[in-house]
C-alpha cells in the first residue's frame, strides 16, 4: 500500500522509486526463510485459498525453492497477463504506487523477515507482496481489476477520496473472502500471507463475514493492528471487476461524504450476513 510521502525518491532508488532487487545479495538464511513461510502457507491454503489463486501458485512455479528473483518471475508473469513485478525501498506515496497499478507494474518490497517475526511483521515483506499478491496477477480478470484500481486511485486523489478508495483495497486485495461452491475461500493478500489469519478468517466464530457491497465497503473503517473484526466476500472476480470498472465512483464518494463512517465491526440492516460475529476475538484484543 502507498503512503502520504514526499515525491523525490530516496537515494539509489530510480525517478518512479524503483531500486535493484538485488537478488544475488540474499542469503541461505533469507531463501530459508521464505521456503519455511512458503511451506506453510501452501500446506494451510489448499483448500482455503480461492482456486485463482492457487492456479497463480502454478503458472508462476512459485513452489521452487527460495525467494524468487524478479526478473524471472515478471516474465512469466508477462506472459500470462502482460504484469511485472518491480522492487520498491519501501513504502511510496500513492501517486507513485496509483502510477505503477495504472500501468500492470506490482512494487513489491524486497527484504525478507527476521526468523523471529514468521508469524507477525507491520511492514510488508518480500513474502507478503509476492506470495501474497502475485499469484492472482496471473488471472487475467483480477489483473484488470489491479489496474482499473490504480487508475482509479489517481482519479480519486483528485476528488479527495483516497481514505474511501483505500477501504476498497483493504477489503478485497488485502483481507477480501470469495464465495465458491465449496464453500468460502480466501484471496485476500493479508491473510493469505498470514498463518494465523488464514484460520481465522474462514473458521473463526468472531469476525462478521458480509456480503460485497461497493458503497458500504467505502464508508467502512478497518483494523491495522490485528485480525479483521469483518470480511467481505464476493461472488466472482468477474463480478468485483464488473462493480468497480464500470462504475463512476465520483457519485459514490459524493453520497458517502455525507453519511457517517462505520466501525469495523459494525453490521446494518441492509447488509447481506453470512455470518454475525461474535467479535469475541476483538474483545479480548482492544484497539491499541
Ligand atoms: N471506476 C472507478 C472510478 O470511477 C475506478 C475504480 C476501478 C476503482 C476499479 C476501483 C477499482 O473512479
Ligand atoms: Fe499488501
Amino acid at each position: 500500500m502507498a503512503s502520504d510521502l514526499p515525491l523525490t525518491p530516496p537515494p539509489g532508488a530510480a525517478a518512479d522509486w524503483t531500486v535493484p532487487q538485488d537478488w544475488a545479495s540474499y542469503t541461505p538464511a533469507d531463501h530459508a526463510t521464505w521456503d519455511t513461510l512458503f511451506r506453510r502457507q501452501v500446506e494451510m491454503l489448499h483448500d482455503r485459498a480461492a482456486p485463482e489463486f492457487l492456479a497463480g501458485l502454478d503458472i508462476l512455479r512459485l513452489s521452487r525453492p527460495g525467494i524468487p528473483d524478479f526478473a524471472e518471475l515478471s516474465e512469466r508473469l508477462y506472459r500470462a497477463t502482460g504484469w511485472e513485478v518491480v522492487a520498491v525501498p519501501g513504502l511510496v506515496p500513492d501517486a507513485v504506487f496509483f502510477n505503477h497499478l495504472a500501468n500492470r507494474r506490482f512494487v513489491a518490497g524486497r527484504f525478507i523477515r527476521r526468523p523471529d517475526q514468521l508469524d507477525y511483521l507491520s511492514e510488508p515483506d518480500v513474502f507478503h507482496d509476492v506470495f501474497g499478491h502475485v499469484p492472482l496477477l496471473a488471472n487475467p480478470v483480477f489483473a484488470d481489476y489491479m489496474q482499473a484500481y490504480g487508475q482509479g486511485g489517481l482519479r480519486a486523489q483528485g476528488m479527495d477520496a483516497l481514505v474511501n478508495l483505500a477501504r476498497l483495497y483493504w477489503y478485497t486485495v488485502e483481507f477480501g473472502l470469495l464465495r465458491t461452491p465449496h464453500g468460502l475461500r480466501i484471496y485476500g493478500a493479508g491473510i493469505v500471507s498470514s498463518h494465523g489469519e488464514s484460520v481465522f478468517a474462514l473458521d473463526d466464530p468472531s469476525p462478521n463475514r458480509l456480503g460485497f457491497d461497493l458503497s458500504r465497503l467505502l464508508r467502512t473503517d478497518y483494523r491495522i493492528d490485528t485480525y479483521q473484526q469483518s470480511y467481505f466476500v464476493i461472488d466472482s472476480f468477474a463480478d468485483l471487476l464488473d462493480q468497480t470498472r464500470n462504475t463512476d465512483f465520483a457519485p459514490l464518494y459524493a453520497a458517502v461524504a455525507d453519511l457517517p463512517t462505520l466501525a469495523p465491526d459494525a453490521v446494518i440492516p441492509q447488509d447481506r450476513v453470512l455470518h454475525h460475529g461474535t467479535q469475541a476475538y476483538a474483545r479480548r484484543m482492544p484497539a491499541a
